[in-house]
């Protein structure tokens, strides 16, 4: 195998690469199929844009993802659809145990979902995005041409937020670096260091990931398939169903703006000033982006350059002093290497790596960043609530949050690891039983002790302890999608 090989482009869907940022107008339309012919046909030839670079953007742009659900209402025969992942299969709401590792209960109940559940599991996702004013008239012909093939479960439409997540904080300011080059030596090997850069076989089937590995997917008979689709590349004699192609993760995530800023308020006595302090600590960033482990000026392979909001890591705040274990953005990518910080040299190694130094014990609940990377493409939706209406009496209010989407390679090993041990783990980094401060549902634990305690470090002594936290943030919805390669999706389409 070469890693040489070019990448291709114009066989990728081109979300993988660009976030379509300029496409400041998005709505994604979740489908049923009703006429599966008409569904096929339309499927076989519909203009999906590519990763090819094109400039200027193009004024529209369409992607396409399926789900298993959706794949056998499709025909396609389930030997096929079966050797996708089993968390694909199954689903995001597939099954208890999965709802309860990713925090799916209470009010987050799948059962009371808007979409993803029973007869609102879409089939079918269609990605829309248009530079600004030119949405309406592109969805309106996709509409249309979609009636006769599919049955609408709904329309869930977005708002251009400037960059700014409803609570108030800029988003996207991290994603890791896709290594398109293939430069990266792809082999399971301990790193040192904390890099960004990361193997493409992370977020696409069909090349090699963090482990050196290709992750498992469907590979067909190439002498069936003939030239419909690419081979395999560890397997030339086989078909490659999964090449070029990404799972993709959609969760539907309504956001309390006025519990959030009401309940830090009254943490902070009503104190602008404390107030600030606590929603920056529960975050990991300031509300302009800006680190709270700061200042920025690590050098970081594939992670901008001294100054920019990406260039640090927690090795020099090992404690949290000053940004706290367990907020959002330090749960949701620590940031560090394969091994616990230490001091070099075979004795602090082994020590480390065998578990009998008391402060590596905590650090083996935050496993290495590099297998647990996600390409983040979501899109918030609804209303903008500044601060001082957050802080003011809610008033009849529509409903606002964010269209979490990611993609990745392996669902289990990437979204779900990262939801479940990171986010809702009650004991990540070695933290007294509570959960992601924005994420977490705080409803007591199985053994019924309570986790809506959020702990602020301090050098000066004991930890501030908040208590107390409600859930700010629900599940409304939620799938497991596969974004298909484009002649991956012309052969599901006429398979
Ligand atoms: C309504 C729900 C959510 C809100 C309000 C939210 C908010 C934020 C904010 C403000 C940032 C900082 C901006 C940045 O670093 O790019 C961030 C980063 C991040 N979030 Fe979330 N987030 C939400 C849901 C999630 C979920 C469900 C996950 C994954 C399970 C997640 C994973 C991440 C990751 C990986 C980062 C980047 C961390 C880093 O690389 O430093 N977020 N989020």
């Amino acid at each position: 195998m070469s890693t040489t090989l070019p990448v291709e482009l114009d066989d990728i869907q081109g979300l993988v690469r660009f976030g379509y940022k300029h496409h400041t107008e998005a709505s994604f339309l979740l489908l049923r199929v009703s006429d599966r012919d008409a569904a096929r046909r339309w499927l076989a030839t519909v203009p999906v844009c590519t990763a090819e670079t094109i400039e200027p953007p193009p004024e529209t742009a369409l992607q396409i993802a399926l789900t298993g659900d959706g794949m056998r209402a499709l025909g396609v025969a389930d030997a096929i659809v079966d050797a996708f992942a089993t968390d694909f299969v199954t689903g995001m709401a597939g099954d208890a145990n999965r709802a309860r590792r990713l925090g799916d209960v209470g009010a987050n109940d799948p059962g009371q979902w808007q979409w993803g559940a029973g007869a609102r599991m879409p089939h079918v996702v269609v990605l829309l995005y248009a530079l600004p004013g030119k949405l309406a008239a592109f969805q309106r012909a996709i509409e249309a041409q979609c009636a006769a093939c599919f049955e609408r479960i709904t329309c869930l439409t977005t708002s251009d937020l400037d960059g700014i997540e409803p609570f108030g904080f800029m988003d996207g300011i991290s994603q890791p670096l896709v290594d398109w080059q293939r430069k990266r030596r792809a082999k399971d090997a301990e790193r040192d260091e904390y890099t960004n850069l990361s193997c493409l076989g992370e977020y696409l089937l069909g090349y090699p990931n963090e482990y050196g590995g290709y992750t498992d997917r469907p590979l067909l008979d190439a002498d069936v398939v003939g030239s419909r689709l690419p081979h395999a590349e560890e397997a030339p004699e086989r078909a490659d169903l999964g090449r070029n192609g990404s799972y993709l993760v959609m969760r539907q995530m309504r956001q309390d703006v006025h519990g959030f800023w009401q309940f830090v308020d009254r943490c902070a006595g009503g104190n602008a000033a404390a107030r600030d302090r606590i929603a920056n600590a529960m975050v990991g960033r300031d509300r302009a982006g800006v680190p709270l482990v700061g200042p920025a000026n690590e050098t970081i392979e594939g992670g901008g350059v001294p100054g920019d909001l990406n260039a640090f890591t927690y090795r020099s705040d090992p404690h949290g002093v000053r940004c706290p274990l367990g907020a959002h953005i330090r749960r949701s990518n620590p940031r560090n290497a394969d091994l616990p910080p230490g001091r070099p040299g075979i004795v602090s190694w082994a020590m480390r790596t065998l578990g009998f130094d008391a402060e590596a014990l905590d650090q083996d609940l935050v496993a290495s960043t590099r297998f647990h990377r996600l390409l983040r493409r979501g899109r918030e939706y609804g209303v903008g609530v500044s601060l001082a209406q957050a802080l003011a009496e809610p008033t009849a209010s529509t409903e606002t949050g964010l269209h979490f989407i990611c993609l990745g390679a392996n669902i289990a090993r990437q979204f779900e690891f990262v939801q479940n041990a990171w986010a809702m783990g009650v004991h990540f980094d070695g933290l007294p039983n509570e959960s992601d401060p924005l994420l977490g549902t705080h409803l007591p634990s199985a053994d019924g002790r309570p986790t809506d305690g959020f702990s602020i470090p301090r050098d000066d002594g004991a930890d501030e302890r908040i208590t107390g936290l409600p859930q700010f943030v629900t599940v409304v919805g939620g799938a497991y999608f596969f974004l298909p390669g484009i002649r991956a999706l012309r052969f599901l389409a006429t398979t």
